[in-house]
């Protein structure tokens, strides 16, 4: 995972290849994913030294007055024209991992690896939309999506690990002359599970090198990195946790949370949640439904009420940093203190307000010793 590096605490930028980004806000200045401010903000990503870039993987929108996510860039094809255009930055694919093969996900995985020499990720999800399913002429089992998961997760890692010509017959997939060339550039480009219940949790524990994952409160956090790190160790592993900030920063706490209560609470599309909410409670993963471990009741919460917390127009389970830029500096210490090794950030529009944020926090991280490996010096 060369192109981690040694930050403390690391940075992704989130879903900036969906209109709205991962912001549910019908506020007109909100992200439209237009290729050219994406390229902007991933080149001033690259510069100031942001670990990865993220996108979602996205193929019906979620409506609402704003259309959420219905203009999507697909993942493969953005990341490996952003890693032709950039030096440094790791370039994350996000993979459906049932609309995919795992044959198509080696062989893509490799070519973006050798674009970018060596600066390709792989995070894998299993789905919970069963419309973006029916676009490819797919369903969704969501009782099995972990059980099938591991399965796929295996052939795509014999194949990208080189393994002489293999065949896979089982009841999930039945395929022949499994084999690949060329391999990565890097021995095993960093392996990112999405997911937020205990099912979830458990898969990435036993597959990923990084759980990606909803944070509620400093507690929720704690609480997953312990479990993660528990659920790893049986394995012989030990996976970073990273979570999902939006970042709400300006020059004065005052003027932050004016900002977020314009465009988190009086703009809020609650449409768009509400109905997330609604769909997600139809493919619950196995023991979420449960709701007995704190990452299954937040999974529960988000489905029951799904926009009954602050700022309804921040996405349930993304944890809101707002403030002056030494208030975001202090509470990303608290995450940093609970186990977890890094956020992917979302703003409401990145290219308006991502340089701020990297002039005034990327600094002030530094010098809070979570960021040293002195790109900001
Ligand atoms: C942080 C995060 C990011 C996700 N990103 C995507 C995505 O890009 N596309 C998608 O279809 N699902 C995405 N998912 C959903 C996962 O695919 C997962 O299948 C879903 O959360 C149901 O699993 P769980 O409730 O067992 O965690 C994401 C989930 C989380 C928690």
């Amino acid at each position: 995972m060369g192109y981690f590096g040694n930050n403390k605490f690391k940075f992704g930028l989130f879903a900036m290849n969906c209109a709205g980004g991962q912001t549910p806000s019908k506020a007109p200045e909100r992200w439209k994913a237009k290729w050219d401010d994406i390229v902007t903000v991933a080149k001033l990503g690259d510069d100031v030294g942001v670990e990865f870039i993220l996108p979602v993987s996205k193929w019906y929108g979620l409506g609402g007055e704003s259309d959420f996510q219905k203009w999507s860039f697909e993942t493969f094809s953005q990341s490996a024209a952003l890693g032709a255009l950039t030096e440094r930055i790791g370039l994350f694919v996000t993979a459906h991992a049932f609309l995919l093969s795992p044959a198509f996900a080696a062989k893509a995985i490799a070519t973006l690896d050798h674009i970018t020499n060596g600066r390709g990720g792989l995070n894998i999800v299993c789905g919970w939309n069963p419309a973006e399913f029916a676009t490819h002429g797919s369903t969704i089992d969501p009782g099995n999506r972990y059980e099938r998961g591991r399965e796929w997760h295996q052939i795509f890692m014999d194949l990208i690990e080189g393994k002489p010509e293999f065949e896979w017959h089982t009841d999930f997939y039945d395929m022949k002359g499994l084999v690949t060339a060329p391999l990565p550039v890097q021995k095993k480009p960093p392996l990112m599970s999405a997911g937020q219940s205990s099912d979830g949790q458990a898969f990435a524990a036993e597959i990923a090198d990084i759980l990606f994952t909803t944070m509620r409160s400093f507690e929720h956090a704690k609480d997953t990195y312990q479990r993660v790190e528990k659920l790893a160790a049986a394995h012989g592993r030990k996976p970073d946790v990273f979570v999902q900030t939006q970042m709400i920063c300006r020059p004065t706490r005052k003027e932050a949370l004016e900002y977020a209560e314009y465009y988190a609470v009086e703009m809020a599309d609650t449409q768009v949640v509400e109905s997330f909410a609604k769909v997600k409670g139809s493919t619950l993963s196995k023991n979420a439904a449960k709701g007995e471990s704190v990452a299954d009741k937040g999974v529960l919460s988000t489905i029951n009420a799904p926009t009954a917390q602050r700022y309804p127009g921040i996405w349930p389970g993304i944890y809101p940093v707002i403030g002056s830029p030494d208030d975001i500096v202090d509470e990303l210490v608290k995450i940093s203190a609970t186990g977890v090794a890094g956020s992917a950030l979302i703003f409401l529009n990145y290219l308006e307000e991502f340089p701020y944020f990297a002039q005034e926090v990327l600094p002030r991280m530094e010098r809070a010793g979570l960021r040293t490996d002195g790109i900001n010096a």
